[in-house]
């Protein structure tokens, strides 16, 4: 299992919701773990390691060691948003653009862990803005669809790039074509 580049199809592929939390689900929560701290990433929604299921894991503090900062959620849903901030955001769909975006400064937010217990967090600040990015990539949403007219254009010279090291890679073959990778992902969301 890696994490996908932009512009991989899986991330714009609409994740199901998950409906059974079993062994192979905590396997896979795992692993987005270990990938997101290897990457020094702060959070990582399953989409991004083209498996569509309704699932992201989130540590603020970036550090393996703090546990009690982790968290998984499933099927997760924002049931309030207050006010707004600005500030810069990553992605590890693509490494090495940050960007500002304007998210709400607070949200509440619903969604299971992997024990199947419904939790309800209050997040504000830097927590809050991870969860509205890892929230966002289920349905599809990538973070460079949020910036402002003047961020898209000073990120334009790095999406090309993105996109072409897609095509060069896609052309060495280590990349499937759009066709079999959406095979594939169908059949994983059969079995959410
Ligand atoms: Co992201």
């Amino acid at each position: 299992m890696k994490i996908v580049n932009y512009p991989h199809p899986a991330l714009r592929y609409p994740a199901r919701p998950v409906t059974t939390i079993d062994a192979k689900l905590q396997k896979l929560a795992a692993e987005m773990l270990a990938l997101m701290y290897e990457h020094k990433g702060l959070g990582l929604a399953a989409p991004q390691v083209a498996h569509p299921y309704q699932m992201f894991v989130v540590n603020i503090s970036g550090d393996p060691e703090k546990k009690e900062n982790e968290l998984v959620l499933i099927n997760p849903v924002i049931l309030d948003r207050q006010g707004v901030m600005e500030g810069e955001e990553g992605c590890l769909s693509f490494p090495g653009l940050f960007t500002k975006i304007r998210r709400a400064k607070s949200v509440k937010m619903q969604g299971y862990n992997l024990k199947g217990e419904l939790l309800e967090i209050d997040a504000v600040e830097l927590l809050s803005r991870c969860l509205q990015h890892e929230l966002d990539h289920l349905p599809g949403v990538l973070f460079v669809d949020k910036m402002g007219p003047i961020a898209k254009l000073a990120a334009r010279t790095s999406l090309r790039e993105f996109e072409r090291l897609y095509e060069k890679a896609r052309g060495k073959g280590e990349i499937p074509a759009d066709a079999e990778i959406k095979k594939q992902l169908d059949e994983l969301a059969l079995l959410a």
